[in-house]
């Protein structure tokens, strides 16, 4: 079959049943990752006729997308901050929100060598990247899940970063001071988890989503750890949603950190708090 003729029948595939909102869309991205090509090059090659091994591996995700599977579980990967890492089901898709911590990150003035913390680091996109953006930094980088731990330590390898990795709840088993502190922490609350789309709730891990009752009972916790983790004049960077804001205000407070900027995503709703060790 052709590249159009394929193109036609993933997106007729994806349209049956209850059907995705831009199956014409989808079908083109998945040929072009199924191809090894770009969604241009596809359009420029439409007569060109493909593999059957290739057509296989393109019905076989096609079938898998319109079962509900993410997109990019299918792949395996995603891209982030212009990288693309490696996702299996143990870690959660990177979001292109938390590429404003990446942007925080690079704009708040840094000690020529920071050492730098990922807490909660899922496929590893934060520590990789700002290992890779800031080539003389020590990053260390930590999960609750041991199966993420390693999917993170693969992407780093595969992309030639150099971070530290452990396994363990928040930060309890880590030791030293840091000039930056990162964290995109599960901060979904409790009644919107049954709301998610299923291709979220019944895919991605439940201990990267759920926050507790409001969403912020790891992110508070977490706080109250902070002022031993950072270095005088660190910086933490904490990742959060419009419903996180008022029950973080005590915590924060308690926590003696200033408050010195509210990262807004390009909807302007406040994602990342950055806070400051005076
Ligand atoms: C929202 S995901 C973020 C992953 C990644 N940093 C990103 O931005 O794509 C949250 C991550 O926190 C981890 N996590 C959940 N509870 C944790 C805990 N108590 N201690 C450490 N990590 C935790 C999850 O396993 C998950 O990888």
């Amino acid at each position: 079959m052709t590249i159009a003729q394929l193109q036609a029948e993933g997106a007729a595939a994806l349209t049956a049943g209850d059907g995705l909102p831009n199956p014409r869309r989808e079908a083109r991205w998945l040929l072009a990752r199924a191809l090894g090509q770009t969604e241009a090059w596809l359009l420029a090659h439409a007569e060109e006729p493909v593999a059957a091994a290739t057509e296989a591996l393109f019905r076989t995700w096609l079938s898998r997308r319109a079962a509900g599977e993410p997109a990019h579980y299918i792949v395996g990967s995603c891209p982030f901050w212009g990288r693309l890492f490696a996702v299996t089901p143990a870690v959660l898709i990177p979001r292109p929100e938390t590429e404003l911590i990446v942007e925080c990150a690079l704009t708040v003035p840094e000690p020529e060598r920071p050492r730098i913390l990922d807490v909660g680091t899922g496929s590893g996109c934060l520590a990789v990247t700002l290992a890779l953006e800031l080539p003389g930094a020590s990053v260390a980088a930590t999960d609750v899940s041991p199966e993420a731990v390693a999917v993170a330590a693969a992407n780093a390898r595969a992309l030639g970063a150099s971070v530290r990795f452990t396994a363990g709840d928040l930060a309890a088993h880590v030791r030293g001071e840091f000039d930056l502190v990162v964290a995109n922490l599960p901060y979904v609350p409790a009644d919107e988890i049954p709301g998610l789309a299923v291709e979220i709730r019944a895919h991605e891990p439940h201990v990267a989503l759920a926050g507790g009752e409001d969403g912020a009972d790891l992110l508070r916790t977490f706080m109250a750890d902070l002022p031993r983790l950072l270095a005088p004049g660190g910086h933490a960077m904490l990742e959060m949603g419009p419903r996180q804001r008022a029950g973080l205000r005590a915590a924060v407070a308690a926590s003696g950190l200033v408050e010195i900027h509210r990262g807004l995503d390009h909807a302007g709703i406040e994602r990342v708090l950055v806070l400051r060790k005076a």
